[in-house]
């Protein structure tokens, strides 16, 4: 039964969030990567992870298909797992954020109201109201998706041999509110540098890169 615990306390740190942050000269927060299957989510991940750590910056990237071999592999993809599964990244994106990472999460995160929730846990009260959170939209039709299929799911999930696939018979509900939105431009794909790029100049402006 899920609510609040009964009987467990909150212990507070001794070593500040400010004084992690000043030993590693970094600000922590999360980039939250949503889009459908084959949308380029993983490869954004990997490529502004790279970027990152060549600018010598610490990040850790938090994918979909990895987590769900170890911390949420009791999840399959019913509404309420899918569910579960954000909470959990959300939570785990989190510590890693309060840690002073730059957290990359990379999911579907098909429903709004998971993605909402994971924004609103990562807004950081002591900052009033400083969002610690940036949701990435891979806007990239299902067309563009189902054509590259890169693991062979679309056509799985075509052919009724996968039930419940995001974009087939599952819904994709986009972001009303991201930060940043990558897409295609003249009907050719962003390649990953470009991506990564877009990223990282939003973290610099908002100063996550000094
Ligand atoms: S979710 O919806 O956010 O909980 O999904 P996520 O954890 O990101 O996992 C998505 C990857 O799981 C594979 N897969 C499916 N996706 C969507 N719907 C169904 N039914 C499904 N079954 C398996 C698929 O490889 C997704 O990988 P990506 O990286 O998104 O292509």
């Amino acid at each position: 039964v899920m609510g609040n615990p009964t009987n467990i306390f909150w212990h507070e740190s001794t070593v500040g969030k400010t004084e992690r942050q000043n030993l590693i000269n970094q600000q922590g927060c999360v980039v939250w990567i949503t889009g459908l299957s084959g949308s380029g989510k993983s490869t954004l991940a990997c490529s502004l992870n790279r970027e990152l750590h060549s600018r010598g910056k610490l990040s850790y990237v938090l994918d979909g298909d990895n987590v769900r071999h170890g911390l949420n592999k009791n999840l399959g993809f019913s509404s309420e797992d899918r569910t579960e599964n954000i909470r959990r990244v959300g939570e785990v994106a989190k510590l890693f954020a309060d840690a002073g990472l730059i957290c990359i999460a990379s999911l579907i995160s098909p429903y709004r109201k998971d993605r909402d929730a994971c924004r609103a846990m990562l807004t950081d009260a002591n900052f009033i109201e400083a969002i610690l959170l940036f949701c990435v939209f891979m806007n990239m039709s299902l067309e563009v998706c189902e054509r590259r299929d890169p693991k062979g799911l679309y056509k799985l999930a075509r052919a009724g041999k996968i039930k419940g696939f995001t974009g087939i018979d599952d819904p994709y509900e986009p972001p009303l509110n991201c930060e940043i939105m990558i897409e295609e431009k003249d009907g050719v794909c962003p390649t990953p540098c470009d991506m990564a790029g877009q990223v990282v100049s939003y973290l610099d402006e908002n100063g996550f890169l000094h």
